[in-house]
Formats: structure tokens, C-alpha cells, sequence
């Protein structure tokens, strides 16, 4: 049955096709946050979810932050910021990872949590699944155990999920 948060995010979601490239049909969650109320129900839903499984919460660049910094701040845990190459300064980890369009490079600094802490990764879509392949996979290099994926759109055909293992995955609303 659909969840309060997956009810606004159905009613609030918008589609563009053909952007950024042809043959892409791009999902913009930006009317989901700009609306008090749904980013409200997202939020709470994500940190209930996974109460009491995480010392801090690893944010994906662009979209990805703004979930992280939310339920970091309503859980009372940490926040981290997985951001794209060349934005981080000293000592970092790096990712190559394919795009449903194109290739990318994400990063982490390391030495920020205790070593063993659990992190919860979020993002606001899981598509081809390369990009949370490749933050698990930085949050493993640095030393922490992935405890959670939280994501607020799945595009199944996509079968993104499958590059998760047994990485525990809550997703909002699938489509
Ligand atoms: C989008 C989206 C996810 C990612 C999902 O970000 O916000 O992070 O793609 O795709 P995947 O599951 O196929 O890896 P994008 O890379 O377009 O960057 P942006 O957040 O800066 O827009």
C-alpha cells in the first residue's frame, strides 16, 4: 500500500523527455522538496525506516545532500557529503562509475567517522544503480559498514537493485 511520502511524490513528480539527452526521460524530484508537507513525509519515512541501523548518513551529489542533511539532522547523526571528482581537498577516495548517460567520478574524504561506523547512503533516484555501486563502495574503502540504501524513486526497468547485493534497500516510490 502507498505510504503518505510515496503519495506526494506520485501527485508532485515531474517528467521531462529528452533531457539532458535524447532518449532520456528525466525524472525531476525539485517539485517533491519544494513542497513543506511531502519533503516532511520523505524525510521521516527514510530516518523510521532505518531507526536506530546508522551513526551517519552519506548524502550523493546534487540531490543526495539535501535528503542526507535532513534525516541526518532529525536522527541526531552524522552527515557526509559523496561529492563528484575534483571537489574534495586532501585525502580521498575515488569511484569511476557508468551513468545511464555518460560517466562519472564520485568521492569521499577519508578519516571523518570511527572506523566500523554504520552509514546509511541516500540519494534522490536509483536508475542504472552505477552511481550507489560506487558510494558503497567508498563507504567500504574507508573503513565503514554500509548499513542502508534509501532512495526516493527507483526506475525498476533499470534493475538498479541488483547492483546492491544484500545492502538493505528502501525505495519511496518504484516506477
Ligand atoms: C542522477 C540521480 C542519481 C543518479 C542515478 O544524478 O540524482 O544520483 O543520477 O543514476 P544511476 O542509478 O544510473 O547511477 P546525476 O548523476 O544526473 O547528477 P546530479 O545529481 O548532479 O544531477
Amino acid at each position: 500500500m502507498p505510504t503518505p511520502a510515496a503519495d506526494h511524490v506520485t501527485a508532485l513528480l515531474a517528467s521531462y523527455q529528452d533531457f539532458p539527452e535524447t532518449g532520456i526521460l528525466f525524472r525531476d524530484l525539485n517539485p517533491v522538496f519544494a513542497d513543506a508537507v511531502a519533503f516532511r513525509t520523505i524525510i521521516d519515512e527514510l530516518a523510521e525506516r532505518f531507526h536506530g541501523q546508522f551513526d551517519a548518513v552519506a548524502g550523493i551529489e546534487a540531490r543526495g545532500f539535501l535528503l542526507a542533511a535532513a534525516v541526518g539532522y532529525a536522527a541526531g547523526a552524522s552527515v557526509l557529503a559523496v561529492r563528484k571528482g575534483g571537489k574534495l581537498p586532501g585525502s580521498v577516495l575515488s569511484e569511476n562509475y557508468d551513468l545511464e548517460y555518460g560517466s562519472a567520478c564520485l568521492e569521499l574524504e577519508i578519516g571523518q567517522l570511527p572506523e566500523g561506523s554504520r552509514v546509511l547512503v541516500l540519494d534522490d533516484v536509483l536508475a542504472t544503480g552505477g552511481t550507489i555501486a560506487a558510494t558503497s563502495r567508498l563507504v567500504r574503502r574507508a573503513g565503514y559498514r554500509l548499513t542502508g540504501v534509501g532512495v526516493v524513486l527507483e526506475l525498476t526497468e533499470l534493475l538498479g537493485r541488483d547492483r546492491l547485493g544484500t545492502t538493505p534497500l528502501h525505495t519511496i516510490v518504484a516506477l
